[in-house]
């Protein structure tokens, strides 16, 4: 019987596995997500009910694996190198030249593709399956980042036999390929760590690399990050005899392969390639920062060789740095949602990548004296994709005098006089007034925006009129605005004041979780948010809890328990959740049911569990109303140990907390 049940569930996989190809490869579904969600919880339906059918290379298992304190070395089967740079077409022609010369021909065929800015990978597949991925490292060992890389849905964690042979590709073999993660994503992810009070990665390069080296693979998850392929390798060597039909079996067998490629007979052809995609370079979905230019016959790539880290059949065009030199005319102080206070620059304004930049954020005192930046000065700013500009440097030549103003944070809130406080340790100054108007302002800027509450047209625009004339003095004053009042506001028409009145009272119909992220609690984002809304159900519950009782809820520690008590015990902000409560907004929502047999146990897993991956133990506990922890302390009640346990378990004993197999937490968990 088990034998067709496999059999059914690898035939749903099959079929799960080629949406998530369609999805996430090709960007062209053939089914709406309902309908994909349907098919993947009927898999996590049987899978459950059937734990031993479960494989590691089901769909279902994306995210899981053991907990890790770091990460392994793991060696590359060649080195992983990288490639020598040219910045004009002269230095190009001189490497085709030195090609030339050395390939003693000239009829040599190049292909050509985008330099992506992210970070190379290379993945292992075994028998058609998944087995590892390692950063590129020293070139020689990376890291092994399996289990974060598994996560990325357009990295196939199978590939069928057929579909191999198909694409003329062996069974084991080992794909390189560049990892990034799209603007959108990067923007979203920074919007929430600011929400959450952490720093800014400063491109979506790092952030890429920062989210591969996550030891939480669910963290890494949720960033969306993408993976192109572009080589094929058996044993560390290139298998095909040209790397165009590298690219084309990479293709064939489900990895994403960029589209922006060409096979280019000569220079004139390599050259259109390279201005062609600058144009569109301001289009693209990701960061890229030139082509790169690869001889396409194998044999003659071994016969060019290399120069100490970089092939000679190979070379990347890098594109000009999107940046300029301009004046500093002036620096002024943001005061942000939580007051904040940054410094921006205000700039004689200059046209970089086809935008006229005219401000540049200095992040904070720090940074300003990191740069040595002074009011005159002239500075280099850059511009990447949809990232702030940013000062990179104080230009000093004859050309350049240096300026002599220094910048100071000021000691009042330049918005509304209040005091500005620097708190011991923290980088940032803030203005401590809680009714400070640009606290409103940013405040329902971010109660309005997408991610939130969704009210579409409540932009800068709008907000500002609404704020200055004392129209909205709090977000809930948005549930009261008039067709009346909003026809008084400049550039308001009848249509758009209509519109952004439905947009508001189609806002009232979201969830508990987004309210809370609304409400603009310091180092509460979208997912804390969701735990709490979960975990509480109700916006009553959460207002009353005390800070011990938030402890208890997912990822929520001391400093963020701390920050949402003492926002509701401002008498302020619970008149403001009544007011929200009176305009209609859905303040209850669905409470986990969670059950009350581990009620005040909390629980620490380590190591590799014979049936179930770290999430789904944590998920049956936290179900059973305990608490998973990261860590072992004096308060740990269990720690539940798996093969090759690591240092908890060693702190266990040491701490004498009780230690406990799969099994023995199956009975503390009353299942047969
Ligand atoms: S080929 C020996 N192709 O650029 C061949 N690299 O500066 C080396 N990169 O480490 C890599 N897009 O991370 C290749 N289409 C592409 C690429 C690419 C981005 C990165 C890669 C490499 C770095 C070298």
């Amino acid at each position: 019987m088990n034998k067709d049940l496999s059999k059914r569930l690898e035939a749903l996989r099959e079929q799960i596995r080629h949406h998530e190809y369609r999805y996430y490869v090709l960007d062209d579904p053939e089914i709406a997500d309902a309908q994909f969600d349907q098919l993947m919880n009927e898999l996590k339906r049987i899978e459950a009910e059937h734990p031993a059918l479960v494989t590691p290379d089901s769909p279902t298992q994306r995210v899981g694996g053991k907990p890790r304190e770091g990460f392994l070395k793991a060696p590359h089967s060649s080195p992983m190198l990288s490639l020598d740079n040219t910045y004009n077409v002269d230095d190009l022609r001189k490497w085709e030249q030195r090609v030339h010369e050395l390939a003693g021909r000239e009829d040599i065929e190049y292909v050509c593709e985008l330099k992506l800015d992210g970070m190379s990978l290379a993945l292992h597949y075994e028998d058609g399956k998944l087995v590892r991925g390692i950063t590129r490292g020293d070139g020689t060992v990376g890291e092994d980042v399996t289990l974060n890389v598994r996560t990325v849905r357009s990295i196939p964690l199978s590939i069928s036999k057929e579909k191999l042979k198909k694409a003329g590709i062996p069974a084991d073999f080992e794909v390189r390929g560049e990892m990034l993660i799209p603007l959108a994503s990067f923007k979203k992810m920074n919007e929430d760590r600011e929400a959450k009070g952490l720093s800014a990665f400063v491109n979506p390069r790092n952030a890429t690399a920062g989210t591969v080296r996550q030891l939480e693979p669910s963290i890494t998850a949720q960033r969306r990050l993408d993976y192109f392929a572009y080589s094929l390798l058996q044993n560390g060597n290139t298998y095909f005899e040209r790397h165009w039909e590298t690219l084309k079996a990479l293709d064939a067998a489900g990895f994403k392969v960029n589209p922006a490629r060409t096979l280019a007979a000569n220079f004139d052809e390599l050259w259109a390639f390279i201005q062609k995609e600058e144009t569109r370079r301001e289009t693209l979905p990701y960061e890229i920062d030139g082509i790169v230019i690869k001889v396409n016959q194998t044999s003659l790539q071994r016969e060019l060789g290399f120069t100490g880290k970089a092939p000679r059949w190979a070379i990347a065009y890098k594109y000009a740095a999107r940046a300029g030199v301009t004046k500093i005319e002036d620096i002024l102080v943001q005061v942000g949602r939580t007051g904040k206070l940054t410094p921006v620059a205000a700039l004689t304004p200059v046209f970089i990548g086809g935008t006229t930049v005219s401000r540049a954020t200095l992040h904070n005192m720090d940074e300003i004296e990191r740069l040595g930046v002074k009011i005159g000065d002239s500075v280099e700013v850059e511009r990447g994709g949809d990232v702030i500009p940013k000062i990179t440097r104080v230009v000093d030549d004859e050309a350049h005098p240096r300026g002599k103003k220094l910048f100071h944070m000021p000691e009042k809130c330049p918005i509304c006089g209040t005091h500005v406080v620097r708190t011991e340790g923290e980088v940032d100054y803030r203005c401590v007034n809680v009714n400070c108007p640009a606290k409103l302002r940013e405040s329902i800027l971010h109660f309005a925006s997408r991610g939130v509450m969704n009210i579409d047209g409540m932009g800068d625009a709008l907000v500002n009129q609404l704020t200055d004339r004392g129209i909205v003095k709090n977000i809930a004053d948005v549930y009261l605005l008039t067709e009346a009042e909003l026809l008084k506001l400049d550039r308001m028409g009848e249509k758009s004041a209509q519109n952004v009145l439905s947009e508001i009272e189609g806002s009232k119909k979201l969830p508990l979780e987004r309210v809370i992220f609304g409400l603009g609690i310091r180092f509460v984002g979208e997912r804390t948010a969701q735990f709490l809304a979960e975990h509480f159900g109700s916006m009553d519950a959460l207002m009353n809890a005390s800070e011990n009782e938030l402890i208890q809820v997912n990822e929520v520690g001391p400093r963020i328990a701390k920050s949402i008590a003492e926002f509701f015990q401002e008498p302020k902000n619970r008149e403001l959740v009544d007011q929200l409560r009176k305009a209609g907004l859905k303040l209850a929502g669905a409470k986990k049911q969670r059950g009350t047999k581990l009620a005040g146990k909390t629980f620490v897993l380590t190591g590799t569990m014979p049936r179930y991956s770290r999430d789904q133990a944590k998920k049956m506990i936290e179900d059973a109303g305990g608490r998973v922890a990261g860590s072992v302390s004096k308060k740990t009640d269990y720690v539940v140990a798996g093969a090759d346990a690591g240092s908890k378990l060693d702190k266990a004993k040491e701490l004498g907390v009780s230690v406990i197999d799969e099994k023995a937490m199956e009975e503390l968990l009353g299942k047969p």
